[in-house]
């Protein structure tokens, strides 16, 4: 391990960082933020108050406005992370979204890492999307949505996302639900400029329940969504030179989380198989070639497609492959 810092105490930090990642078993005990030490008000006049200890933020939206803040510093990669509770009851066209991106650097191509919220009718259950762009990918959308298995609006949870040069991690309560690896095929795809982290609530009427069936009913408003235990751990970066202006440690990211142990991995697969509604990936009413970087697994084809066979996979190209579907997804599999 190279320590490269001539500085004691960020070398002493290093140490520390990474013995706790290790005792923790790669569940990660970074530096809780106050609110001003790390974030700026971005929109929404009024709608954001921040709470008498400085570390937790209430975000509104009402029929006036949403609100947002924003992160200080631009990041080339790091872990990013906030404990959420999203507002309950009625929020049907409510979205809430904690995501990095730099769109206010580069109109026409910019990079974007997304966990977006979508609100439901009452006694539908809030679900989660995830996405990427990079560098204007924007017509080329990298959606994938889940459940979750407890309920948002009951409680705080830890959403994360980490960064990396070769990959992006999702995170919910430590456990990982998608993980992004870079690959040569996706060529400027994959979000590597400076961004800075978001945090967002309005009014999503026209698109998130339902593809607008369920608009936003300012008869429940306001609309509460509150955010604590801020975590900005990464590599800050100076905004006109892009130079780096302070990494919180020597080592990349990476290195910190080079182990996604095997029992987080296992983890994962079994949030994907219980929760995951939507994947890009299996998308053939969009992509008729899954892009480059899916790599298709044929049991989680055939669950999506039992579950959404217009999307996944009925419709036309279904009768032609009647009776052959193991087949198909065999060999779908091996030429990816
Ligand atoms: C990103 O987009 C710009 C402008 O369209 C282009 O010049 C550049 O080559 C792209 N970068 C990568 C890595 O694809």
């Amino acid at each position: 391990m190279a320590m490269k810092s001539p500085n004691l105490c960020s070398s002493l930090f290093l140490v520390l960082t990474f013995v706790s990642v290790i005792v923790s078993g790669s569940e990660n005990s970074f530096e809780i933020q106050s609110f001003d030490e790390g974030y700026t008000h971005l929109f929404g006049d009024g709608n954001l108050v921040i709470q008498r200890d400085g570390k937790a933020v209430r975000l509104f939206l009402n029929e006036r406005t949403g609100s947002g803040f924003v992160s200080q510093d631009l990041y080339l990669h790091g872990y990013f992370s906030a404990s959420i509770k999203l507002p309950s009851d009625y929020t049907a066209g409510v979205v809430v979204a904690f995501y990095m991106s730099n769109g206010d650097m580069f109109e026409k191509n910019h990079d974007e890492i997304d966990f977006e919220f979508l609100g439901n009718i009452r006694g539908k259950d809030w679900r989660i999307q995830t996405n990427i762009y990079g560098n204007g990918s924007t017509n080329f959308g990298r959606e994938e949505r889940y459940n979750l298995w407890f309920d948002p609006t009951d409680d705080f949870h830890q959403y994360s996302i980490l960064w990396t040069d070769s990959r992006i991690t999702f995170y919910v309560d430590n456990i990982p639900i998608r993980e992004f690896k870079r690959t040569a095929a996706m060529g400027g795809d994959f979000p590597s400029k400076p961004m800075s982290l978001y945090a967002t609530i309005w009014d999503g009427s026209d698109w998130a329940t339902n593809g607008g069936k369920y608009r936003v009913s300012y008869k429940y408003a306001p609309f509460i969504s509150e955010f604590s235990n801020f975590i900005l751990h990464g590599c800050a970066v100076d905004p006109i030179e892009f130079s780096s202006k302070r990494c919180d440690d020597t080592s990349s990211p990476e290195q910190l989380f080079a182990f996604v142990t095997p029992s987080q991995r296992s983890k994962m697969v079994s949030f994907r198989k219980k929760h995951m509604t939507y994947s890009y990936c299996y998308d053939q009413t969009r992509y008729k070639v899954p892009p480059p970087e899916c790599i298709i697994n044929p049991a989680e084809a055939e669950r999506l497609k039992k579950f959404d066979p217009v999307t996944f996979g009925g419709g036309r190209r279904h009768h032609r492959l009647h009776g052959k579907r193991q087949h198909h997804s065999q060999s779908e599999a091996d030429s990816i």
